[in-house]
């Protein structure tokens, strides 16, 4: 069995899969968020537990940011203080387990071409709808990764000129108006402007990525409004990756891929290109499906 791990802004998602890629447990912790370094020793902490209980072969991490496959350090990441952080190396000790490392989105994809969308179409891109945004590529039935792995970060191409700064050093990045950290900003900005709102009533003490959906779905004209908004910033993005790729398919996951046709019939209503735009088959599991995949030798 193999032990897929997917490290996210607020979670840290592991699952155990067999070798078909069915899940046989799964569980999730809070993400350390203090250091790189104790967000490494989270995980080898619950490796070793999952080792007691099943015959772990091998541990795959997929990580947001970039990432050096080969050294096994996670070189930088916008929304997680990663700063040249070793993560094989370390995991391998403690664990003495095969531990392999690659970007999250690029696992999700991974995760959507051995167990979902990935087996029925050639040209694929992922996107992912999270606290970030990834991506990853499929052409020919294989994963594109450049000259350096890290190709697909569609997060931070850059859609607006001069717009709002990223934790990359850019302005404008994709992920600033698409990911759900753009969409919860967007949701803060409607409830303190219409107070008296459905929305307001049903934000709570809290504010996350489902809530402007939920009260669009009770028929709030302002969460109406805000998700037309975020899916406004969300195909400039598609639509220019689909000039760039001409993909068969677009499989979105994340978060906010949870929302199904709530989000893509507006969207598909927004992108002038046809395209087939679906929500990942295995939900918020792909990410870990994937991690687990990256120690298929052919992966
Ligand atoms: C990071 C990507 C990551 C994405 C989703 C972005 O901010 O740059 O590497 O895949 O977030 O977590």
């Amino acid at each position: 069995m193999k032990l897929g791990v997917d490290i996210g802004g607020t979670e840290i998602k592991f699952g155990v899969v067999d070798d078909a890629f069915a899940t046989v447990e799964k569980f999730a912790i809070p993400t350390p968020r203090k250091y790189g370094e104790s967000i490494v020793e989270a995980i080898a902490e619950v490796c070793l537990e999952t080792a007691k209980k099943y015959p772990v072969e091998g541990i795959g991490i997929g990580s947001p940011g970039i990432i050096d496959g080969r050294e096994g350090v996670i070189l930088r990441a916008s929304n997680l203080p990663f700063l040249n952080t070793p993560v094989t190396e370390p995991l391998r000790a403690r664990t003495g387990t095969r531990v392999v490392l690659g970007n999250d989105a690029s696992c999700a994809m991974l995760g959507e071409l051995y167990a979902g969308y990935g087996r029925e179409y050639d040209d694929m891109l992922m996107i992912t709808l999270g606290t970030g945004v990834g991506g990853g590529i499929i052409i020919d039935k294989k994963p594109y990764f450049g000259k350096n792995g890290s190709a697909g970060e569609f997060g931070h191409m850059v859609v607006e000129f001069d717009g709002l700064p990223c934790g990359c050093g850019r302005k404008g990045c994709f992920e600033k108006y698409a990911s759900v950290s753009a969409l919860i900003g967007l949701t803060v900005r409607a409830v303190e402007e219409n107070p008296k709102s459905l929305l307001a009533e049903m934000s709570g003490a809290k504010i996350d990525g489902r809530t402007a959906f939920n009260a669009m779905k009770e028929g709030c004209p302002v969460a109406q409004q805000v998700v037309d908004e975020y899916i406004s910033h969300l195909a400039v993005g598609v639509e220019n990756l689909i000039m760039l790729f001409q993909p068969e398919i677009i499989v979105f996951g994340g978060a906010i891929s949870n929302e199904g046709d709530w989000l893509l019939n507006p969207l598909r209503s927004k992108i002038v290109t046809d395209a087939l735009l679906v929500c990942s088959r295995l939900k918020n599991d792909a990410g870990y499906i994937g991690a687990a995949a990256q120690l298929l030798d052919e992966a």
